[in-house]
């Protein structure tokens, strides 16, 4: 559960990532999703994930903005993921252990942008945040 202290720290380090890491830094996770996991590119057969690639980059901006709906919605996260929930689990299948690789991936893309500003304090706060999401977006699978 996200305390109202974690909720607060969630909020203000999205809105200073949304405000100052270049626009695509959703691309930019899944980039390093793709690198340092390469197994997960199975399920991006379709894809052009070369660096610098047009789908990598579109497509990291839907998942961000995915998060960033379910950081407008701290109270409910569990209805603003459904649909997604059931994107992930009935057709396009993926297997949840990969939710956490990614939410790994966009932490320390918002670390080595944010530096400083990322602190253990924060950090908690957001990895706390993207299990909730983690748990949010498998909860279709059972
Ligand atoms: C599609 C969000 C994790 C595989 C999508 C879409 C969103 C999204 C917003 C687009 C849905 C639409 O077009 O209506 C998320 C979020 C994640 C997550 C918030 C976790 C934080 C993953 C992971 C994988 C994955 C870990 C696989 C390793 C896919 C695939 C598509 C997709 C294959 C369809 C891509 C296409 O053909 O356009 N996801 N996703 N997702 N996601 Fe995820």
């Amino acid at each position: 559960m996200l305390t109202d202290g974690d909720k607060k720290l969630v909020t203000q380090i999205w809105e200073k990532a949304t405000q100052s890491l270049p626009e695509d830094f959703g691309g930019e996770a899944l980039e390093r999703l793709f690198i340092v996991y390469p197994q997960t590119k199975t399920y991006f057969p379709h894809f052009d994930l070369q660096h610098g690639s047009e789908q990598v980059r579109a497509h990291g901006k839907k998942v961000a903005t995915a998060l960033g709906n379910a950081v407008k919605n701290l109270d409910n996260i569990s209805q603003a993921l459904s649909e997604l929930s059931n994107l992930h689990a009935y057709n396009l299948r993926v297997d949840p252990v990969n939710f956490k690789l990614l939410s790994q991936c966009f932490q320390v893309v918002l670390a080595a942008h944010l530096g400083k500003d990322y602190t253990a304090e924060v950090h908690a706060a957001f990895d706390k945040f993207l299990s909730v999401v983690c748990d949010k977006l498998a909860e279709k699978y059972r």
